[in-house]
């Protein structure tokens, strides 16, 4: 007895120290190579941080210390001279050119931690590893002084395998304020993210100011307040105030696009045209090709789907020379305002229904030979084209750019699945990937029924699936990919952080990581440890990966419940009397017939004994519904 006492107790002792280990070494992303080594690195009050080397490095030090400070409560610098201390984090040059512009290696022993590179960006995601080594406490905001400081001994190689490595803010649907997108921005560098894509106009409001167009900010950015559930709130009221909503001043812009570069980070700015134009023609109402005013978005839905069908004209009218020179003014701002090379003009899910009824439209098609609207559509991106190269930048599209003619210099966005991506690729064309079935990060990620509505789901295990070059593509014209937030019915920074993590981090693993270095039972070890990151960091974020899910099956004309999980070790218990699962019910491992006169499945997901997921209540009404999905 004594005998297996002891060997328990070496057992708990092995396999706690089996854990540590595990999630001592937890990066997300994974690094391109990451060996263990022994002991840790500990800061204490005399560890000295060393930057020489250039101004942007010892910016990059600088910051590093003062979060370490913040969190720790001890009061470290940065000194710009060589040291003799035994214990020292220092920043240094490296020539390694397999680094390429991002690339870095960490080296943490119990004596020092080096971190080189051949340029600051290197630098700087070096410094986000080193914060997913440190303690999760280094997220407090107020100094936490009885945590222990220490870094695990490791010896890192680490550089990305894209340069667009992207997460779509949509700040038109719902308005986000300054300090808002740089939350943002603040919560996706730790994930090594280095573009930020904000669409800045959309049907529901033009968020930047254009000086020479002042109606696009003083009427398209506001709109009646909505609140409740997406798509169904009340219709307009013509004495609702307009008064909900806001935009970026170009001093805002000039901000915001200095706090991402400090941060490595691009801004791509969209103005989705022609499609998607109903804060432009609302403000501008001659943009449209069907005169009369257009009231700015009130809350009813004005497109009906699939097709897309517009019940009110949100397009702009390519057959109107204004809507060029309108589009001139626009993009000479916009190209001024944002370095990043490319500029994304939009170009998707543009109705063609009020195009085909324009007197002005059909004169343009006999004119420039164009056989159908796709042509029409392409006629227009062409024009644009020639605006946007001028002002010497890059334009970029979502895949329907690819109807009737792709314009010669486009890159395309592939949002439709892959299918445009590849088709772009083979033409030679840049393609950015960020299909809805991986990266659309405004869908569900558990149980609809658990969930705040949205018309698809997408869980975590998929996202994680998400690889950037499809089969037989030839990778050099992948830039990368990114995920995608609509925001139609997101409205806060909550809901927001929610609908980001943990799937952000699955496609960042995807953009960043080799290949071959996913691995999805340690991707979730990485997730957990991540979570209690983010909890330190009052970040919200989904546990949707441990909901069970629940769908269906016909077996001889008889419902059966099929039933799986996320995550290998959780157990599901369910109940069909319309009471509680708990632990102790009935626990599934196959398929199950339900009786005809059950009314409700109940189910609940337990990990180690302890519930992990949320209970589901599926009405068997609607479970019958979900037979073949
Ligand atoms: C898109 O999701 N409409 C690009």
């Amino acid at each position: 007895m004594k005998r297996l006492t002891t060997v328990c107790a070496l057992l708990i002792f092995f396999s706690t120290i089996y854990a540590q280990e595990k999630l001592k070494l937890s990066v997300i992303p994974e690094p391109v190579s990451m060996v263990a080594g022994e002991g840790n690195f500990e800061v204490t009050a005399s560890t000295v941080i060393e930057a020489a080397g250039n101004d942007s490095i010892k910016k990059i030090a600088g910051d590093f210390a003062e979060k370490l400070s913040a969190a720790s409560g001890l009061k470290l610098g940065v000194s710009g001279t060589q040291s003799s201390s035994t214990n020292k984090i220092f920043f240094t040059s490296s020539s390694d050119k397999t680094l390429g512009t991002e690339g870095y290696t960490l080296t943490v022993t119990p004596a020092s931690v080096i971190i080189a590179s051949k340029n600051a960006a290197g630098a700087f995601y070096a410094v986000q590893t080193l914060y997913q080594l440190l303690p999760k406490e280094i997220n407090s905001k107020t100094a936490i002084t009885t945590a222990k400081w220490l870094i695990p001994s490791a010896t890192i190689t680490d550089y990305p395998r894209f340069g667009w490595r992207g997460l779509m803010f949509d700040v038109s649907r719902h308005f986000f304020t300054k300090e808002q997108v740089k939350q943002f921005i603040d919560e996706m560098v730790p994930y090594k993210y280095n573009l930020l894509h904000l669409t800045l106009a959309n049907d529901e409001g033009w968020r930047i100011e254009i000086k020479s167009l002042p109606k696009l900010t003083e009427v398209g950015a506001w709109r009646p307040k909505r609140e409740g559930k997406w798509a169904n709130t009340l219709n307009p009221d013509p004495n609702d105030p307009h008064d909900y909503g806001g935009f970026y001043t170009q001093d805002d812009i000039r901000e915001l696009v200095k706090y991402a570069a400090d941060r490595f980070v691009n801004i791509l700015p969209e103005i989705d045209v022609p499609g998607h134009s109903l804060a432009a023609v609302a403000s501008y109402p001659d943009l449209s090709c069907t005169p009369g005013a257009h009231p700015i978005y009130e809350g009813k839905p004005f497109m009906n789907w699939p097709g897309p069908v517009a019940l009110i004209d949100n397009t702009l009218c390519p057959a109107n020379e204004n809507v060029y020179a309108f589009l001139d003014k626009v993009f000479t701002e916009v190209a001024t305002l944002f370095p990043f090379q490319y500029i994304h003009m939009g170009g998707d899910e543009c109705p063609k229904n009020f195009w085909e009824k324009s007197a002005a439209i059909k004169a343009l098609m006999k004119k420039e030979g164009l056989k159908d609207q796709h042509e029409v559509q392409s006629y227009f991106v062409k024009r644009v084209e020639k605006i946007i190269t001028a002002k010497k930048k890059k334009i970029i599209g979502w895949d329907e750019i690819l109807e009737g003619g792709l314009a010669p210099s486009a890159a395309v966005m592939s949002w439709r699945g892959e299918k445009g991506g590849i088709e772009a690729a083979s033409m030679k064309h840049e393609v950015v990937m960020s299909p809805t079935t991986f990266v659309y990060l405004d869908y569900m990620q558990s149980d609809e029924l658990l969930e705040a509505h949205v018309y698809a789901s997408l869980r975590l295990n998929k996202t994680y699936q998400f690889e950037p070059v499809p089969p037989g593509v030839d990778a050099k014209y992948i830039l990368g990919g990114q995920g995608n937030l609509w925001t139609e019915q997101i409205g806060n920074m909550r809901y927001v952080q929610y609908m980001m993590w943990p799937r952000g981090l699955a496609v960042a693993e995807s953009v960043w990581s080799p290949k071959e270095k996913k691995n999805w039972p340690n991707f979730i070890n990485k997730v957990e440890n991540n979570f209690d990151r983010m909890d330190v960091a009052e970040i919200k974020y989904s546990r949707g990966m441990y909901d069970a899910i629940v769908s269906a099956k016909k077996e001889n004309g008889k419902l059966m419940a099929v039933i799986d999980k996320e995550i290998p070790d959780l157990d599901i218990y369910y109940s069909l009397d319309e009471s509680a699962p708990d632990k102790f019910y009935s626990k599934y491992d196959k398929p199950f017939g339900l009786p005809p006169d059950v009314a409700t499945l109940k189910v609940i997901t337990y990990r180690n004994g302890k519930v992990a997921g949320r209970q589901i209540n599926i009405p068997i009404k609607e479970l019958e519904k979900r037979v073949g999905k």
